[in-house]
């Protein structure tokens, strides 16, 4: 037995199947509204939302609770202008240069393009940095486990509970994203993860036609 204190799992709920039916169709019913926004009007959102959103990130669970994770919430002008101005040059790159035709193919139904006007327009946008170390107030390194699966369900969560919160928001991802760590004064220890852009969507805001795959196409039961 390891000799770490332990304490009763007071705050567990069992529910009747019935309920978590409901329950769960109902998260279901709410998760399946989420989109992908691009569109995104400039009306504030109070600062103790996104605040309570990262609260309810960081209750991941992460490789040996080391919450290899750091959220940069920007809400400047000046920091958004200049984010979006490095971003725009890594997009130009991208669509120009980089992306290979299959990419080019796959973004084709998303409409997405090198202009970013959303990283000024929406109120905030979330850095999301992924710590490949922690450093200990002596300098020593802290060795980190599955950081970036840790870090992905953390963004998850966030993603999810700005939606709950009737937030919209933007998993953006220029690449390469190294100019985040010079623009927000982040260290070398942090990996850039995405920026998450997030606000009220536009009023004539429009989403692509997509589809999500049935429930066969990317689920195998294994009952033997
Ligand atoms: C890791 C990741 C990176 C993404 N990067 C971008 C991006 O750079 N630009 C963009 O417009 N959408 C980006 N997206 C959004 C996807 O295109 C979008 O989630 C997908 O088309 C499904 O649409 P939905 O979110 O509305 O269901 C990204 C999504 C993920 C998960």
């Amino acid at each position: 037995m390891s000799d770490y204190p332990t304490i009763p799992l007071a705050d567990y709920h069992a529910y009747p199947p019935d309920e978590m039916r409901s329950r769960l169709q109902s998260f279901y019913s709410d998760v399946t509204r989420r989109r992908t926004v691009r569109d995104f009007s400039d009306r504030p959102v109070p600062r103790d939302i996104i605040e309570t959103a990262l609260k309810a990130a960081n209750t991941a669970p992460s490789g040996a609770n080391l919450q290899p994770w750091h959220f940069a919430v920007v809400s400047g002008p000046e920091t958004k202008k200049k984010i979006r101005e490095a971003a725009e040059i890594e997009e130009c790159e991208f669509y120009e240069h980089r992306a290979s035709p299959e990419w080019l193919a796959a973004l084709e139904p998303l409409g997405t393009d090198e202009d970013k006007p959303f990283l000024e327009t929406a109120p905030y946008l979330i850095a999301v940095f992924l710590q490949k170390y922690g450093t200990l107030p002596d300098g020593r390194k802290v060795k980190h486990y599955y950081p970036t699966e840790s870090t992905g369900i953390a963004t998850g969560i966030l993603i999810t509970a700005l939606h709950h919160a009737g937030l919209a928001c933007l998993t953006h991802t220029p690449s390469p994203m190294k100019f985040l760590n010079e623009i927000l004064g982040r260290p070398l220890n942090e990996r850039p993860f995405l920026l998450l852009v997030t606000g009220y969507p536009a009023e004539d805001a429009r989403v692509p036609d997509i589809n999500r795959k049935e429930l066969n196409e990317f689920v195998s039961f294994v009952e033997t």
